[in-house]
């Protein structure tokens, strides 16, 4: 066995362990959370309210709120600083804010969970640099998450079900890697290991996806992919997008999604990309006038 398959290993122990803590623990808004029991039947995918970071007296949030719905797609802008990574820091439970309230759904209060027990319920990150397990092929990568997702109780060396081939192959298809399937991910482009990472959160079924800066460093024509891609998910996922790409940002609003601009830890502005872009404060603080 190799290290890398070891540490995948001790990886979903882990995130079983973050479960079985979880269901036994008791989390939310006073009630027990169970697997596939976030509840998003009043369309709020997650509910972010007053929450300030400080950092030595420096304020990188400053109460900020916003609210996603189920199965929006919203883009995050904001000059270096503004506080957006900071923001999905405190959602995924790497920081813990001074105070406000976080919702995941409407009944998970995800300032009380630790950051496997975030993910297992359904929220998955993706940073900025790629993290995929180099010397494994493109399909074992995807294996590994598969295996790793909650809902799935097959052990990590069990051989995959029809079901499960079947959606590696969906999955695959969808971030345009079919030709490379059994490719090693070292060899991968930037762009291609970017779509890769997505692929392995994918798998693992998330309801809300957090993308730091997803087209940092690509091509082109892989910005575009991305593009579609991201359009595909939007609708079955939630998906916050924090980029600085104005092109990218455009294709994925098309004239008619809303957009935040964060800066100094708060909210600035929020509509249409076109009002924004015209927004005179929001002008100002780009232009640093
Ligand atoms: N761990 C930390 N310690 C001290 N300051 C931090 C830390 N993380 C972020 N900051 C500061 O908080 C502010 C917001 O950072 P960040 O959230 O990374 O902004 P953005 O992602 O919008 O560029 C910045 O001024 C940054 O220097
Ligand atoms: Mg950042």
């Amino acid at each position: 066995m190799t290290p890398d398959l070891m540490e995948a290993g001790a990886r979903t122990r882990a995130a079983h362990e973050a479960r079985v803590a979880t269901l036994s623990k008791g989390a939310g808004f006073g009630r027990p959370v169970a697997d596939g029991e976030v509840v998003f039947t009043q369309g709020v995918a997650l509910y972010v309210d007053g929450i300030t970071v400080s950092f030595d007296g420096f304020k990188a949030l400053n109460a900020l709120s916003l609210t996603i719905d189920v199965g929006e797609l919203r883009c995050i802008i904001g000059p270096n600083g503004a506080g957006k990574t900071t923001m999905m820091d405190c959602i995924t439970g790497k920081t813990r804010p001074d105070s406000g309230r976080v919702s995941f759904g409407s009944n998970v209060d995800l300032l009380r969970l630790t950051e496997p027990q975030i993910a297992q319920a359904g929220v998955g990150r993706k940073f900025q640099k790629p993290t995929v397990y180099e010397p494994l092929t493109v399909w074992q990568n995807l294996e590994l998450s598969l295996k790793a997702d909650r809902s799935v109780r097959a052990g990590l060396f069990a051989k995959l079900s029809g079901a499960q081939r079947d959606r590696l192959d969906e999955l695959l298809l969808l971030i345009h890697l079919k030709e490379e399937a059994h490719r090693t991910a070292g060899l991968l482009s930037h762009g291609q290991k970017q779509w890769l990472e997505i692929g392995m959160l994918l798998a693992q079924d998330p309801k809300l996806l957090l993308l730091d800066e997803p087209v940092a460093g690509m091509t082109d024509e892989e910005t575009e992919r991305t593009a579609e891609l991201f359009l595909t998910l939007e609708g079955q996922h939630s998906l916050v997008v924090v980029e600085h790409d104005m092109s990218f940002v455009a294709a994925l609003t098309q004239g008619r999604k809303k957009v935040t601009v964060l800066h100094e830890g708060s909210v600035l502005a929020e509509g249409l990309l076109s009002d924004v872009q015209n927004n005179e404060k929001v002008v100002e603080v780009y232009l640093g006038r």
